[in-house]
């Protein structure tokens, strides 16, 4: 039989220094106003000189800890989810791991894009759901600053810096927590966002790097009109699973990707203007990151009590995308 599961916290954090729209316009040719009315973003953080991915899963990491009360040699796993670790090995969980202190936890990354965080949520639950692991740290932090051709106004004006954590653990009073968590993947789709360089397909030469290869590329187009259906077929067959209705879900947090994505999953959808989590104008995309970073701003400026339900989805390369339900503790 199952072990009940329960998410017991959340924590943030996000690089000191702000990149508004108006600094981009001195940078590249845009404007103010075509990305707010393109995207919903007015500014996004970006990581000091010489701050790497594991920095900012530490400090998140730090802040969940803190706040739930659970040291370091109380942590079991550890996940980290992101596209954009310090270097190609070994993985950000483990330099986490050791400046955490957490002897006794096994540590992994998972890639799976702006997904990432639904991955290794799911992952996270299966381990204790399963009475292999007690207690499991998932953090998502992503330096994506690192990875942007700051001359290409198409994809540097949408993404920032950030990580979210979060801590799941066996329900010590048997209740289940997590209701459901479905993941999906359409792999065929992998070209509408990549980074070509780098890896065993196109190892780092100064050819690759004449050729850009070592920056992010997107079909925006292409994936803007995955986004909805995706999403919010994630969304129905997780609410199916955990065998709640949209309208018992007090908060609903998709991946931060565009205001106009976040407007029509709303409309499809039909969820309420106020229930739906949107921290986008302030962060941009944070990919893996941006689900955790707006469920702890929302819980932050009080907008979850315990024993609300809440929704989190996303989508992102590969293609991915998964949701889940689960009862805030
Ligand atoms: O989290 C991972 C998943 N990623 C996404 O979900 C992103 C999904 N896609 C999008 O959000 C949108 O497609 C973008 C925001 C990336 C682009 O918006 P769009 O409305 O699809 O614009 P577009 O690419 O069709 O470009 C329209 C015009 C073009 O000019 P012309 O050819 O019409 O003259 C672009 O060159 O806007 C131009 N443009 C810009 N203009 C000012 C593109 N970027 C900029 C810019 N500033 N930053």
């Amino acid at each position: 039989m199952a072990v009940p599961v329960r998410v017991l916290g959340i924590g943030a954090y996000v690089p000191e220094r702000t990149l508004t729209n108006h600094d981009l316009e001195k940078m590249v040719d845009t404007t103010d106003e075509w990305i707010v009315s393109r995207t919903g973003i007015k500014e996004r953080h970006v990581a000091a000189d010489g701050e790497a991915t594991s920095d900012l899963a530490y400090r998140a990491a730090c802040q969940v800890m803190e706040r739930t009360g659970v040291s370091a040699d109380q942590i079991d796993f550890i996940v980290v989810a992101t596209v954009t670790a310090d270097m190609q090995f070994p993985s950000v969980a483990c330099l986490l791991q050791d400046r955490l202190g957490a002897h006794r936890a096994g540590a992994v990354d998972v890639a799976a894009g702006c997904t990432g965080f639904l991955y290794a949520f799911h992952l996270a639950r299966s381990l204790v759901a399963s009475g292999v692991q007690k207690r499991v740290l998932v953090v998502a932090a992503e330096c994506l600053s690192r990875m942007l051709d700051w001359t290409d106004r198409s994809t540097c004006v949408l993404l920032g810096d950030g990580a979210g954590a979060m801590i799941l653990e066996a329900a010590p009073d048997g209740v289940e927590g997590v209701l459901s968590s479905h993941l999906g993947s359409d792999g065929g789709l992998w070209d509408l966002l990549y980074f070509p360089g780098g890896g065993s397909r196109n190892p780092t030469s100064h050819q690759t790097v004449d050729q850009g290869l070592h920056f992010f590329k997107m079909n925006g187009q292409a994936t803007f009109k995955q986004a909805c259906g995706v999403m919010e077929r994630a969304c129905q067959q997780a609410l199916e699973e955990a065998g709640v209705s949209l309208d018992q879900i007090d908060l609903v947090v998709p991946h931060q990707a565009n205001l106009r994505i976040l407007n029509q999953l709303s409309e499809r959808m039909g969820i309420p203007a106020g229930k739906m989590a949107v921290t986008i104008d302030r962060y941009g995309n944070t990919s893996a990151a941006s689900v955790p970073m707006a469920l702890n701003d929302y819980y932050q400026e009080g907008h979850l009590k315990p024993g609300d339900l809440v929704l989190i989805v996303s989508f992102g390369a590969g293609l991915t995308w998964g949701a889940a339900v689960f009862r805030w503790s």
